[in-house]
């Protein structure tokens, strides 16, 4: 199965908006040159006006970290999938702090992406264990569950809708630790958990064509060793995201083994 490898930069709370052009001016001409990869930035919502004038027409898509599922009233501080679409193809959903910080669960993370894909959003949908939980042999459970409920109702018999869902591997003890996880286990996690889970959930020939990036820790000089196995289908970075030299260099090191 040929998947196109998508490399998304989450910056999570970080960079203002001047910042955040600053940062894009930097890396966009040599960004948008690399061919044969997805690439998607995720910056702060107050910064994805100014970013979505900036990157108009340069193949790099633009992504929100986050959005609430109701489409709009009275519910203050949130942000609706319509107000996303705005401007975004893409937006993250269930990042570990998230599900940490603030609350999430499986449940509220099955709403939002339903609520992603209603309005025609790319969902990147995260999953990952704890610390305790790897520790405890509990990978498998976990990761299964997380995408089980996580993805439950999205119809299958609309192919199309199904397809375009990004799963993002990110093990908790893995996330902006410096301990990322060999590309080996991660790519064990991929072909022997998430795309089983997938294929359960929407056929096999479905759960093949989706894309699941891993996440945690990845740098320019790890970004190889996780984009030479053959489940891993790109990126989801956070803290090298931030870093121009390091984040064109993953993007650069996930084009050589686009297949
Ligand atoms: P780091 O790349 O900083 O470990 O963060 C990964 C992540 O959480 C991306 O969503």
């Amino acid at each position: 199965m040929n998947r196109i490898p998508v490399v998304a930069g989450n910056w999570k709370m970080n960079k203002t908006v001047a910042e955040a052009r600053e940062l894009v001016s930097t890396i966009i001409s040599k960004l948008r040159e690399i061919p044969n990869v997805e690439k998607v930035l995720c910056p702060p919502f107050i910064a994805i006006p100014a970013l979505y004038e900036l990157l108009e027409n340069s193949g790099i898509g633009l992504g929100a970290q986050n959005l609430y599922w109701e489409e709009k009233g009275a519910f203050t501080g949130e942000i609706s999938p319509g107000m996303v679409k705005e401007f975004c193809k893409y937006v993250i959903i269930g990042h570990s702090e998230r599900r940490t910080y603030f609350g999430e669960t499986d449940e509220s993370v099955n709403r939002k992406v339903s609520a992603a894909i209603k309005i025609g959003l790319t969902p990147i949908v995260c999953v990952g264990e704890t610390l305790d939980q790897y520790e405890s042999g509990l990978t498998s459970e976990v990761v299964r569950r997380q995408i089980k409920v996580g993805l439950a109702g999205i119809d299958p018999v609309d192919p199309a809708s199904a397809r375009r869902i990004i799963v993002a591997y990110e093990p908790v003890w893995a996330i902006g630790t410096g301990k990322a996880s060999s590309g080996e286990n991660a790519n064990h996690v991929h072909g022997q958990v998430i795309r089983p889970a997938l294929s359960d959930l929407f056929g096999d020939d479905i759960a093949q064509s989706i894309r699941i990036q891993y996440g945690g820790s990845v740098t320019a000089s790890n970004a190889s060793e996780f984009f030479a196995q053959p489940e891993i289908d790109g990126a989801l970075v956070g803290g090298a995201s931030l870093k121009p030299d390091e984040f064109v260099a993953i993007t650069k090191a996930a084009a050589k083994s686009s297949r």
